[in-house]
């Protein structure tokens, strides 16, 4: 599992293990921290290093690559362009390499729902056009591209899953998002409320929404975790090369989102509204008939879940002994 330590990939290595399967992480440690990934075995590397990948996985017998190890920045991206073909997708192109010559034959790739642009019909199936508007979203629908050629000339079969919004973390508060990183709604409103030391800037009231806010599918990332190991079963039982939109079908406002959170911490997270952000889609969320159908996958919690678990998450790191 590349990105094993990182947020989506230490739920999905916790959900693997406490399932009885076998998994090794691979990750650079960049982003990620080794404690994430618990008493799984780490392998320390770049996804780039196509001897070492081709070494993990005959060295640990790996039958499917889950590819989480990212940069996903969208604004960032628009800065630096090259860092991110460069890991992104010239990366994956030297992992697939190492797989392919260790014979590895099933693939699971963490795409994104922004592959599809400002989605024109909402909710969004899987046969909306491919349409990025980030050089970030344009890396994962290039991969997308790259994994069908890879089947074709290689025979390595893949499930590319367009996650919508991730968030939220382990119900137990052992893992859960780093917000050193995040730059997204829930854990910048949560740090806001929880230290003070900023407010949010909601971007933008005055969209054609019932309350004038931008309409996101927030998905608990241990529903996430829990389709990864339904895409793997699936790839296991001969599932051929496809994409999976990976979202709740529920569509939540931003200022749903800051009273979901008041209603969990207590009181209300300080914010100001500021004007709309570019590329923000007005409103965008799942159409989960594929993933239901194809995977027998469907998100088993909601908006409260996620604002919970996210919340208890946070304080208990601010609880817990800063580093010197
Ligand atoms: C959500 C909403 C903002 C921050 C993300 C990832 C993308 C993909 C889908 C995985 C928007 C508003 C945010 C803030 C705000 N996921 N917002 N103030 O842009 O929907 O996309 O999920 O691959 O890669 O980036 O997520 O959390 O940035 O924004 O008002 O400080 O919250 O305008 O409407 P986004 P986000």
């Amino acid at each position: 599992m590349t990105g094993g330590a990182g947020y989506i990939g230490s739920h999905t290595v916790r959900a693997l293990r406490e399932a009885g399967r076998s998994v090794v992480a691979y990750d650079s440690l960049e982003l990620g921290t080794a404690a994430a990934v618990g008493d799984a075995p780490l392998i320390v590397g770049d996804i780039a290093d196509r001897d070492l990948v081709e070494r993990t996985c005959r060295e640990h017998d790996v039958s499917a690559i889950v590819h989480f190890a990212a940069y996903k920045n969208v604004g960032e991206s628009m800065q630096s362009p090259t860092k991110y073909f460069d890991n992104n997708v010239a990366g994956t192109v030297r992992l697939l390499d190492g797989a392919v010559a260790a014979g590895v034959g099933q693939f699971v790739f963490s795409s994104s729902c922004s592959v599809y642009g400002t989605p024109a019909v909402v909710p969004v199936d899987e046969t909306q056009p491919i349409d990025p508007e980030s050089v970030y979203a344009e890396t994962k629908a290039t991969v997308e591209r790259v994994l069908r050629w890879y089947d074709v000339v290689h025979g390595i079969r893949s499930i590319s899953l367009r996650y919508f919004n991730a968030a939220g973390a382990s119900f137990d508060s052992r893992i859960g998002e780093d917000w050193t990183f995040a730059l997204n709604l829930i854990p910048v409103a949560i740090r806001a409320l929880l230290t003070g030391d900023r407010e949010l800037q909601v971007f933008g009231d005055d969209y054609p929404t019932p309350d004038g806010t931008c309409v996101r599918d927030y998905i608990h990332v241990d529903d996430l975790a829990a389709a990864h190991i339904a895409a793997i079963d699936h790839l296991a039982s001969g599932g051929t090369t496809t994409a999976v939109n990976l979202g709740t079908g529920v569509g939540s406002s931003i200022l749903e989102v800051l009273d979901a959170i008041e209603a969990v911490a207590g009181s209300p997270v300080p914010h100001r509204i500021v004007p709309r952000r570019e590329g923000d889609p007005v409103a965008t969320f799942s159409d989960t008939t594929r993933s239901t159908d194809l995977l027998g996958w469907r998100a088993q919690y909601g908006l409260k879940e996620i604002v919970e678990t996210a919340y208890r998450w946070h304080q208990s790191q601010l609880d817990a002994p800063q580093p010197d």
